[in-house]
């Protein structure tokens, strides 16, 4: 028998990449490559990519820069470029990076098989459609293998929302929701593999409409599935925040207690300028009555500082908002212009602002998250168990709120959730003692 191919996928952006880059290896094994987590000995290499921001987009021509000696050493290497900056700039990559083989968009990666012949007959292969049928129902049912105990779960796609800023709706297509018949086979399929936690992944998640009652009565049939024992969804847009899923939040214990809602900025005239269609005010009520049916929820959200036209007043509310609301983590970004989105034609704050009011807006977010975990400290919380930890007898695994805990335990809790007090806040992760 010949040995196997060997692909090589390096992945950036978001979960949901982390997610298309599984589903791209599983195709491609049936064309005969397995993963390998050595670059030098591949056969072909994938780029999954992420145009999100302009420093994210760069990225990718650094990278195939640097794969150039690779290629010259080893002709038959296949080079692909995949995910959104595929999508966005497919042929101009083509022309730019000539040593790329394959360019691949997100919608259409059910066809690499395809791509991949033609790409073994020497040609050049360029798909960047958004086609009729369902990726996920050609590619095959994923494989039984024995998996870690979390996955992520793609049930929705795209996003209708067209804030200024963004150029997911460009790169990902409109909002599209699987048939929940699907997503609940391929749950089951997971939680077989050994998955007890299952992070359900969207643009716009809540806007999820394959079942009835939408993501919250995606996420009540999820909750049958026994030896499911978490769930997790995101991301959220606060205008598809309905009462069912604020009730869920509260009532289903399989759902924990982590929300990621970004906000982005908290003045109204930027909000309306972001294309927001919230307000400040709405947000807060409406976290509200999210703590209302949970009042331990751990809050997370998205910022932008120096949005074009972001006055001091205007990042003072948001850093007002952000003392009211009180997060326990944050992502927080500089605006970047991102071409063919609407904010791009505006005028730019200077660099020093931005990178002014980002340091006021992290020390904050850090300040929050700091008091948040240290609050953890003599309070028992589940802990799912994925790794062993690099001292004797540590494991490592996630909390109800998804912080990193640190135990000495036996190897026998790794995919189990057991119960944890914990004893100790470090920067990024809690240490505890397993109390069952
Ligand atoms: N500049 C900076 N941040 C951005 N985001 C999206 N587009 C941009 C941009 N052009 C941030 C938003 C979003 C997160 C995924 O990335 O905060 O919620
Ligand atoms: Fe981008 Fe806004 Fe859609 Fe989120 S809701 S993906 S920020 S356009």
């Amino acid at each position: 028998m010949s040995e196997p191919k060997k692909l090589f996928i390096k992945t950036y952006g978001c979960q949901m990449n982390v997610y298309d880059s599984e589903r791209m290896a599983e195709a491609l094994g049936g064309k005969g490559y397995v993963e390998t987590k050595v670059q030098e000995e591949a056969d072909m290499i994938l780029l999954n990519t992420c145009h999100i921001r302009e420093k994210a987009a760069e990225k990718v021509y650094s990278e195939l820069g640097r794969l150039r000696p690779l290629k010259e050493a080893k002709p038959d290497l296949k080079i692909g470029v995949a995910g959104c900056v595929a999508q966005a700039e497919g042929e101009e990559i083509m022309r730019r990076a000539p040593l790329v083989d394959l360019v691949v968009g997100p919608q259409s990666y059910h066809r690499l098989p395809a791509m991949e012949d033609a790409v073994q007959s020497g040609a050049k292969a360029l798909d960047t459609d958004f086609p009729e049928e369902d990726k996920f129902e050609e590619l095959k049912s994923r494989p039984k293998a024995h998996r870690g105990p979390t996955a992520f779960l793609t049930v929705q796609e795209g996003c209708d929302k067209f804030c200024a800023f963004c150029v997911v709706p460009y790169t990902r297509g409109a909002e599209v929701s699987r048939p929940a018949d699907r997503i609940l086979r391929e749950a089951r399929e997971l939680v077989d593999a050994g998955v007890r936690e299952i992070t359900l992944l969207g643009q716009n998640v809540n806007a999820y409409h394959g079942h009835e009652g939408g993501l919250a009565g995606l996420i009540w049939a999820l909750a049958e599935i026994d030896g499911l024992e978490r769930i997790r969804f995101t991301t959220s847009h606060p205008n598809d925040m309905d009462d069912a899923l604020v009730a869920a939040i509260g009532d289903c214990s399989k759902l924990m207690p982590y929300l990621h809602l970004p906000v982005q900025s908290g003045s109204d005239r930027i909000l309306k300028a972001m294309n927001r269609k919230h307000t400040a005010a709405e947000y807060l009520d409406l976290i509200a009555r999210i703590r209302a049916a949970r009042p331990d929820l751990l809050l997370s959200s998205d910022f932008i500082v120096g949005f074009p036209g972001e006055t001091d007043q205007d990042f003072e509310q948001t850093m007002d908002l952000i003392r009211t609301v009180n997060f326990g983590q944050a992502y927080s970004f500089k605006y970047s212009s991102r071409p063919g989105t609407p904010a791009a034609e505006k005028a730019q704050l200077p660099e020093a602002v931005k990178n002014e009011r980002l340091a006021r807006l992290q020390a904050l977010l850090t300040e929050q998250q700091r008091a948040a975990q240290n609050s953890m400290v003599g309070r028992e919380v589940g802990v799912l168990f994925e790794k062993a930890g690099r001292l004797k007898g540590q494991m490592i695994g996630k909390s109800d709120y998804l912080h990193a805990v640190y135990v000495q335990a036996p190897i026998e809790v790794l995919g189990q959730t057991r119960r944890v007090r914990i004893t100790e806040s470090a920067p990024n992760s809690l240490g505890g003692v397993l109390i069952n």
